[in-house]
Parts: C-alpha cells; sequence; structure tokens
C-alpha cells in the first residue's frame, strides 16, 4: 500500500475547532469533541453495559480484531452471512440501546460545522480498539441513503486513519487521529475507501489502554 503523510496546514475558524479538508466534502474537525470526553466516554460504558462489546466475523470467517457494539435503532453486523444492519443485537436478543442524547447532539453538530445540515443517524457503531488492532480498507456502503454523511469520533489512544480513494488500490493518506477528533464524509466522498493502521501501545487518562471510535450513520 502507498503511503504519504498527510500535509500539516489546518487553518483556524475563529471560535471553532482547527479544520483539515481531506476531500470537497470530507473535513477533520480537530478536537472538536475532546470537552465533551469525559461523558462521553461514560455513555459507552452505559451502552456496553447492554450491549457488550465483542468480536465479529467476516463472511471470509476472520475474526475481527477490532471489539464493536451499537446503539441506535438499528446496529451494523458481521458474519458468516455478509454485512447488514438488524434492530436486534444478536449476543442479547434485544434492541439496541438507544443513541444517548448526548452522541445525538454531537453528531447534529459535527455534521453541521461540516456544512450537512439534515443529519438524521439512526445508528452508531462504536468501535474498541485494543493495542494491535487494526481496520482493513473498506467502504461504508451498507447505508441506504449515501446523501447522508459519515460523521467518525475518536476517543483515547491516538491512531492511524487510513484514507483512501474511491477504489481500494487507491493511494491512501495517513492521517493522525487523536482524542476529540471528528471526522466527517459526504458527498463526493461518501463512498471513500478508510481503514485504521494497527494501533500502538499506550495509555489515555480517561480510556487506559484502548481507542474507542464512533461512527454515526442514517442507515435506513
Ligand atoms: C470505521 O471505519 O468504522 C472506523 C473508523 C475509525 O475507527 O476511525
Ligand atoms: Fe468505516
Amino acid at each position: 500500500m502507498h503511503s504519504e503523510a498527510l500535509p500539516l496546514t489546518s487553518h483556524e475558524i475563529p471560535g471553532s475547532a482547527s479544520r483539515v479538508a481531506l476531500g470537497p466534502r470530507a473535513v477533520l474537525l480537530r478536537a472538536f469533541a475532546r470537552d465533551r470526553g469525559p461523558e462521553l466516554v461514560t455513555a459507552i460504558g452505559a451502552a456496553a453495559e447492554i450491549s457488550p462489546f465483542r468480536h465479529m466475523v467476516t463472511p471470509g470467517g476472520w475474526r475481527m480484531s477490532v471489539a464493536l457494539t451499537n446503539c441506535g435503532y438499528v446496529g451494523w453486523l458481521t458474519d458468516r452471512s455478509g454485512y447488514r444492519y438488524d434492530t436486534i443485537d444478536p449476543m442479547t436478543g434485544r434492541a439496541w440501546p438507544a443513541i444517548p442524547r448526548l452522541f445525538a447532539d454531537l453528531a447534529v453538530e459535527a455534521a453541521e460545522a461540516a456544512g450537512f445540515s439534515a443529519f438524521h443517524p439512526d445508528a452508531c457503531l462504536v468501535n474498541r480498539y485494543a493495542p494491535g488492532a487494526r481496520l482493513s480498507l473498506h467502504q461504508d456502503r451498507n447505508e441506504r441513503d449515501f446523501d447522508q454523511p459519515i460523521v467518525s469520533v475518536s476517543l483515547g489512544l491516538p491512531a492511524i486513519f487510513l484514507w483512501g480513494g474511491m477504489k481500494r488500490a487507491d493511494k491512501t493518506q495517513r492521517v493522525p487521529l487523536t482524542h476529540g477528533d471528528v471526522m466527517v464524509w459526504g458527498g463526493p466522498d461518501r463512498l471513500r475507501f478508510h481503514g485504521v493502521h494497527h494501533l500502538a501501545d499506550g495509555k489515555h487518562p480517561l480510556t487506559g489502554a484502548y481507542r474507542f471510535n464512533f461512527t454515526f450513520r442514517r442507515a435506513l
């Protein structure tokens, strides 16, 4: 895989977090969620008491190194029969926990800050990375309406986000993501390939030896 360093040319918007454009409709809002970090981590813990983190299996039979859970009307799943959204958590046989108000407000505010004014997420996939975990290049394409953006929030340990093009083989940029960073991508960038490099060892004051990422989507 080819990669190149991201040019560090962010500029400060008065009264807001710094922004880095990663495409015509893709933006990294640095530290956008940082002040809400403690409450967000608490809310993840509460959701995980209802629907615990688990390692799912890909359709090809590989156990994912990332552990995941969901909140929202529907949750994203993978098993031997494919990738999909479902209203029922297969581990508990019950509905997924609701998207906490704090999460929903953040998602809508970040989408707005990125120029997407009518974002109504019905799904929130929560990923948990321990050192060594990675996410291979993929597109988010199990959703019905590609006019709605993806809003992706990073908490805890830093990671290298791999930001690719429309084809899997396209060159990827390495984008360092740290605690509180929010990425939003939509429009012509909605189907860009992306992934996460192996998480490095570390300890974060709020999350210990983990990175959490949650992505809001409009699935149905
Ligand atoms: C994802 O693509 O679902 C997760 C991205 C991330 O962990 O930053
Ligand atoms: Fe994704």
